[in-house]
C-alpha cells in the first residue's frame, strides 16, 4: 500500500483515521462511512488533464489501457505493481439527438455514458477492480458481496478471470434478472439465493463477512467508489475537459452518485477542474427512499450535521408498514441505500436533486434509448426518465448539456425488454402489468407471419 494515502471517517466531527492497509466498512469510533483520502501536497498531482492524454499512446501497458487506471495519479492507494486490472472502463459518450428530443433538450446537448461496455457489462467494473485491488494487496483469498445482480457478475468475472480469490454472492431470491444471474454462474461463483431482498441478502452479508473473514466488496467499502470515480474522468475526456451542467444518475445503493461528488470535490480540490456540475440522482418510485428524504423531509448533509431523527423515523415506518422495495428496474430495487451519507455530501457538493419516476416512465425511456442509441437495461433509463422530468418541470433548461450514465448493458434484463415489446398481453400482464406500466408507447411489435413465402414478402411490403 502506499503511504499517500490512508481512511478516513465522512463525519467531521469524528474524523478518525485509518491506514490503508486496514479492511473497515465502518468507523470504529462512530459507525460513519470511510473515505479514501489523499495527501495531495506530497503526492502532487498532474496539474494538467493533458497528463491523462498522453497515456492513449501508451496502450501496451495495462494500466494506461484501463479506463480506471490510466487515472491512476487520481487513486494511488495501491501501488502500481498491485494493481488488478481485466481491461475495464473502455467505455464511450455518446450524443443522442433522438433522446435528446425525447427529453425536450436541443439535439447536441444529451449525452449517454455508455457503462454497459466494461467487461461484465455494467459500470461496477470500475469499482471492482480497485476493490479488487484493495482486496488482493491485502491478502484476501475470498471475496463477498450482496447484489441486485450487477455487484456478483462482476465480483465473479474478476475471480474467474484472475483466480486470485473466490466469489461468494447473496442474491435476494427471484430478485435478479437472468441475464446477471447467469453471469455469476458461468463464472462460477459460490451463488447464494436468499429467502429475502437485497437489504436482506445486505444485512446478511455483512454479518458473514465480518464472522468469517470474507472481504467485503459492496459499495460500503470505500475503495470501490475510487474506481468508479473514473466514470466521471471519462466523461471529462471525452467532453474535451469541459464540466458538463448535469449528470444524470439512477440511485440505488447511493456509491455512483456518491463517488461522482467526490470525483469533483477532488478535481476542484486540486485544481483541475474550477467548476462542478449539477447532480440529479433519480429513484424509482418503488424504491425511493432518497427521494422521499431529501425531497419531501427535507433532509441535508448540513457540513456533516445531518438529522438522524429523520433518517430512524423514515425507516421505523417503513418497517411497520412493512414496505418492500418494488420496480421493474430490478438493479435498484433498495429501499436502505448504504451510502446514503455519502451521497447526500455529494447532492451538497453538487447542488444537486432528487426525483422519482415511475416504472411506466423508465421503461418509456428505456426503448427511446435502444431506439436512439446502444440501449441500456431499466435501472438505467430511469436516468433519461429522470431528467425528461426535469426539463418539464423548468430545473433542468433546454440549452444546458446533461450526461445521462447509462449504468448496465441491454441485455442484462430481456425479459424485461420483451415483455415491453411483446403483443402477447398475458406476458405483457404477467412482467410489466403487475407493476402498473399500463402501455408500451414504443413498443416495436414482431409480426407473426405463416411459414409461406407470399405471406412473409406481403408483410414486409406492408410493414417496411
Ligand atoms: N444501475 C445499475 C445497472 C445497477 O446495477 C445499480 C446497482 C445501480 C444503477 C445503482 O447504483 O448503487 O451506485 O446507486 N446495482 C447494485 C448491484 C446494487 O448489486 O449490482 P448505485
Amino acid at each position: 500500500m502506499t503511504d499517500v494515502a490512508f481512511q478516513r471517517c465522512i463525519s467531521p466531527a469524528c474524523g478518525t483515521t485509518y491506514g490503508v492497509e486496514e479492511v473497515r466498512v465502518a468507523c470504529e469510533v462512530c459507525g460513519s462511512l470511510l473515505d479514501v483520502v489523499y495527501d495531495w501536497n506530497r503526492l502532487k498531482p498532474p496539474d494538467s488533464f493533458e497528463f491523462f492524454e498522453r497515456k492513449w499512446s501508451q496502450r501496451r501497458d495495462p494500466l494506461a489501457f484501463s479506463g480506471v487506471w490510466r487515472f491512476y495519479e487520481l487513486l494511488p492507494f495501491a501501488p502500481r505493481e498491485r494493481v488488478v486490472t481485466i481491461g475495464e472502463g473502455q467505455t464511450l459518450l455518446q450524443s443522442s439527438a433522438g433522446v435528446a428530443q425525447y427529453v425536450g433538450t436541443r439535439p447536441g446537448n444529451l449525452y449517454l455514458q455508455y457503462e454497459g461496455l466494461n467487461p461484465s457489462g455494467s459500470f461496477k467494473d470500475n469499482g471492482m477492480s480497485a476493490a479488487f485491488t484493495h482486496a488482493h494487496a491485502i491478502g484476501a483469498k475470498r471475496a463477498a458481496c450482496a447484489s441486485t445482480g450487477n455487484t456478483s457478475a462482476s465480483l465473479a468475472l474478476y475471480c474467474s478471470m484472475t483466480k486470485l480469490m473466490k466469489a461468494v454472492i447473496f442474491i435476494g431470491s427471484g430478485k435478479i434478472s437472468y441475464g446477471k444471474l447467469s453471469q455469476a454462474l458461468d463464472f462460477g461463483a459460490l451463488t447464494m439465493q436468499i429467502a429475502g431482498d437485497f437489504d436482506d441478502a445486505m444485512a446478511r452479508v455483512k454479518e458473514v463477512a465480518t464472522q468469517e473473514g470474507i472481504y467485503l466488496v459492496n459499495s460500503v467499502n470505500p475503495f470501490r467508489l475510487e474506481g468508479q470515480k473514473t466514470i466521471m474522468f471519462r466523461v471529462l475526456e471525452s467532453l474535451r475537459w469541459e464540466v458538463p451542467d448535469w449528470i444524470v444518475v439512477p440511485g440505488g445503493n447511493l456509491g455512483n452518485s456518491s463517488a461522482f461528488g467526490k470525483a469533483f470535490a477532488e478535481l476542484k480540490e486540486i485544481g483541475l477542474i474550477d467548476r462542478v456540475p449539477r447532480l440529479a440522482v433519480i429513484n424509482a418510485t418503488g424504491a425511493n427512499t432518497l427521494f422521499e428524504l431529501y425531497e419531501r423531509r427535507g433532509l441535508r448533509w448540513n457540513g456533516g450535521r445531518r438529522e438522524q431523527a429523520t433518517i430512524d423515523k423514515f425507516y421505523d415506518e417503513m418497517d411497520a408498514t412493512k414496505r418492500r422495495a418494488s420496480t421493474i428496474a430490478s438493479a435498484i430495487e433498495i429501499n436502505r441505500p448504504v451510502n446514503l451519507d455519502k451521497c447526500l455530501r455529494a447532492l451538497e457538493v453538487c447542488n444537486g436533486v432528487v426525483r422519482e419516476v415511475s416504472d411506466q416512465e423508465i421503461l418509456d425511456a428505456k426503448a427511446q434509448v435502444g431506439a436512439g442509441g446502444l440501449g441500456c437495461e431499466p435501472a438505467s433509463a430511469a436516468s433519461v426518465a429522470g431528467v425528461k422530468l426535469l426539463v418539464s418541470q423548468g430545473v433542468i433548461g433546454p440549452d444546458e448539456r446533461v450526461v445521462c450514465v447509462l449504468t448496465g448493458h441491454q441485455l442484462k434484463d430481456p425479459t424485461a425488454t420483451v415483455a415491453y415489446h411483446t403483443t402477447d398481453q398475458e406476458q405483457f400482464n404477467k412482467v410489466l402489468g403487475s407493476r402498473g406500466v399500463r402501455r408500451a408507447a414504443f413498443a416495436n411489435r414482431a409480426v407473426a407471419v405463416p411459414n409461406e413465402l407470399s405471406e412473409i414478402i406481403k408483410a414486409i411490403r406492408l410493414y417496411s
